[in-house]
């Protein structure tokens, strides 16, 4: 028994090194950062168990991995020290009480967004920079001072009248997101493999034995701790980002000083809530107890200090095989290959699908059948295969090759720029199916309960073939299907009643006109005034608008002068249809007003609020700016109402809104 648990430990110990390795030195990691962080807790709680048996290089002793032979190597000021991680909420409430345990009075936090990139320490002696160094194992690290020297991003020289003799910092090393893209472009023009991610391309840059690559490309640095000052230490984390500041170098954005645990907690919620909209890629949180006194207190334990915590976010990265890849035909007759996958939980969400774009993305990517991939999920948006782990191909894997014709309907398939098209939009079930979804969502016509698979089952049934049909349906009808009950049939027969009062802009982005989104519908509208309109314009007239360009005016010329459609459009008036006209900027109970929405409503969701403010003439906006009218506050408000409260914009609870909206 003992030997066994030995064995796992030597086994678990030389797994986390090899991972180390592919990590730090080869910025190729095969197994995402949440199942690396299981191995090490499993490795801790071992050793813990059975110190005996800890490895004297055990990796739960070191950070990183061992330093690589080419760059030069260099011994850090003080150890870079790495930080213990929580996931969950009570993992971070647990971190207060540890720290309340040893410290008898307030504890204050400084939080900072955990930047995903490479951790650098960086020395400037008499305001001038002399050397910048690698984490490595937390003890040495690589010298990259000469490739450092080429990031325009990062003073050079410090700034301020009286420079210190010597000021050591830590910081971190990223490429924002627009450089990404432009290099991973970049790289595959020239015939080289793109990056997998920002920070596998920060990594690979920074650690280049050829300075000029570095000089290339473009890198940032955010500097967060001093480690060494001539001049007299700052007493709080706080300060310490101040006299970074001071000295014109960056510190991380949207910095807070939080006064108690559930304050940090809800900046945890607040930046992962954020975290699609920023340039730059984050995973989490760095909790850090803001008084250096208490940090002494506190110490460190052998690679993590106690009075600093890394919450992380849910991870939307992961690794999962690809069992099949099928093609999907959408709305306007795009085949899109697509990846069926081992469901893999990314993000609290559990995907099995994830797209490949188009066939120019396949080839990229070098994606087979079998592969191992790596896929990213951002928001809601259906996650995407970033990279193919090639080193983990049996040779069994089988290429993927386009079908020349549409699965749905059987139509030759043509080959227009990068994209393959059915041809057949009129007759094609796949395009039809589409369309209906696109008619019946939220952004459009909205009609609620009416899922994708609801369009497919009474598709299939025949009792929808089009747009029109679903006014046609009956309520017998329905409840002989398979998962009608009562209940269900009679919602839905209410939002079909209810969708007949439609914008004229919800109806006619509706309508699914190809290059035509919901902001090209209402610049439509705009000019034309009523659907009516716009069915008569011309091409030249439609290019008259700024923002359509002869793409877009010929797509909406085309759609119009199709025979099926007007047809359509007259049957759907004539099924009960009501197309409200647009409302004047000056009309309506809210006209030319720019509102906000946060926190949830009791009473309404979030898009029957947001289509209420619409048709008393207002506008939403998703964040709060200085050109916000109103906040509408619902339960559990965060971000955007201490912002509001901030700049003094005028906040509303949801019954002031409701009273207003009349
Ligand atoms: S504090 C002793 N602050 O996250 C202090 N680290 O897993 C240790 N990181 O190795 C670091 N943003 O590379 C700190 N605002 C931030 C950070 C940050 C990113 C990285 C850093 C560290 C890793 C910890």
């Amino acid at each position: 028994m003992t030997k066994e648990i030995k064995k796992r430990i030597d086994h678990l110990a030389e797994e986390i090194r090899k991972h180390n390795e592919l990590y730090y030195n080869k910025a190729k990691p095969v197994i995402s950062d949440s199942k690396y962080d299981e191995l090490k807790k499993k490795l801790i709680r071992l050793e813990k168990e059975h110190p005996e048996y800890m490895p004297p290089d055990s990796p739960t002793q070191t950070v990183g991995a061992s330093v690589q032979n080419k760059l030069k190597k260099a011994k850090h000021t003080s150890p870079m020290l790495s930080l213990d991680s929580a996931s969950k909420e009570p993992e971070a409430r647990h971190f207060e009480e540890t720290c309340l345990k040893e410290i008898k009075e307030e504890i204050g936090y400084m939080c900072e967004p955990k930047l995903d990139g490479l951790s650098i320490e960086l020395v400037y002696e008499d305001g001038i920079f002399t050397r910048g160094v690698t984490r490595g194992d937390g003890f040495i690290g690589e010298d990259v001072t000469l490739n450092v020297r080429t990031i325009q991003n990062l003073t050079q020289k410090l700034k301020g009248a009286k420079l210190p003799r010597k000021f050591a910092v830590r910081g971190e090393v990223l490429m924002h997101i627009k450089d990404f893209n432009s290099l991973n472009k970049k790289q595959v023009e020239e015939g080289r493999d793109p990056f997998a991610n920002p920070r596998n391309a920060a990594a690979g840059s920074l650690r280049q034995l050829d300075t000029r690559i570095t000089a290339q490309r473009t890198l940032d640095v955010y500097c967060y701790r001093i480690l060494d000052y001539s001049e007299k230490m700052p007493k709080t984390e706080q300060e310490m980002l101040k006299v970074i500041e001071g000295y014109g170098l960056k510190t991380p954005p949207s910095t807070k000083y939080c006064k108690t645990i559930d304050e940090a907690i809800q900046y945890h919620h607040d930046l992962e809530e954020k975290r699609d909209d920023l340039d730059y890629e984050i995973d989490g949180i760095v909790i850090k107890v803001n008084n250096i006194d208490h940090q002494k207190v506190l110490g460190t334990r052998t690679t993590n200090p106690k009075w600093a915590i890394a919450y992380k976010f849910e991870p939307r990265k992961e690794i999962t095989r690809i069992e099949d890849i099928m093609v999907s035909v959408g709305r306007t007759g795009i085949v899109t290959p697509v990846a069926l996958m081992q469901p893999v939980e990314v993000g609290g969400v559990t995907v099995s699908r994830a797209t490949l774009h188009n066939m120019d993305e396949v080839k990229r990517l070098g994606v087979k059948i079998g592969d191992y991939v790596r896929i990213q999920r951002a928001g809601d948006v259906i996650p995407k295969v970033t990279e193919v782990l090639k080193e983990k191909r049996t040779g069994r894997e089988r290429e993927f090759k386009m079908l020349a014709e549409c699965p749905s309907c059987g139509a030759g398939l043509i080959k227009e720029d990068v994209f393959y098209r059915c041809p057949d939009s009129l007759a094609c079930p796949a395009q039809i199916k589409e369309e209906i979804a696109h008619y019946v969502a939220k952004d459009a016509v909205d009609i609620d309960g009416f899922s994708e698979k609801t369009v497919e089952q009474l598709y299939e049934v025949g009792l929808i073939k089009s747009v029109s049909d679903i006014y046609d349906l009956k309520r017998d009808d329905l409840l002989k299907l398979e998962g009608w009950k009562e209940k269900k049939t009679q919602n839905v027969l209410n939002a079909i009643e209810k969708s007949k009062d439609v914008s004229v802009e919800r109806f006619v982005y509706g309508l699914g006109i190809k290059n035509v989104g919901k902001h090209t519908a209402s610049l439509l509208i705009d000019k034309f005034g009523s659907l009516e309109g716009l069915i008569k314009a011309e091409e030249e007239e439609l290019l008259q608008i700024n923002e359509i360009g002869p793409e877009i005016a010929k797509s909406i010329t085309i759609f119009f002068d199709t025979k099926k459609n007007i047809e359509e459009i007259r049957k759907l008036k004539e099924k009960g249809i009501r197309i409200k006209e647009k409302l004047k900027k000056t009309e309506g109970r809210l006209a030319g007003k720019k509102i906000v929405l946060t926190g949830s409503l009791e009473t309404m969701s979030r898009s029957e609020a947001k289509k209420a403010i619409e048709e008393a003439g207002g506008e939403v906006q998703s964040s709060v700016s200085k050109t916000t009218d109103l906040v509408v506050a619902g339960d559990k408000a965060g971000s955007k109402l201490d912002k509001a409260k901030r700049l003094g914009i005028k906040i509303l609870t949801e019954e002031e809104f409701k009273k207003l909206l009349g």
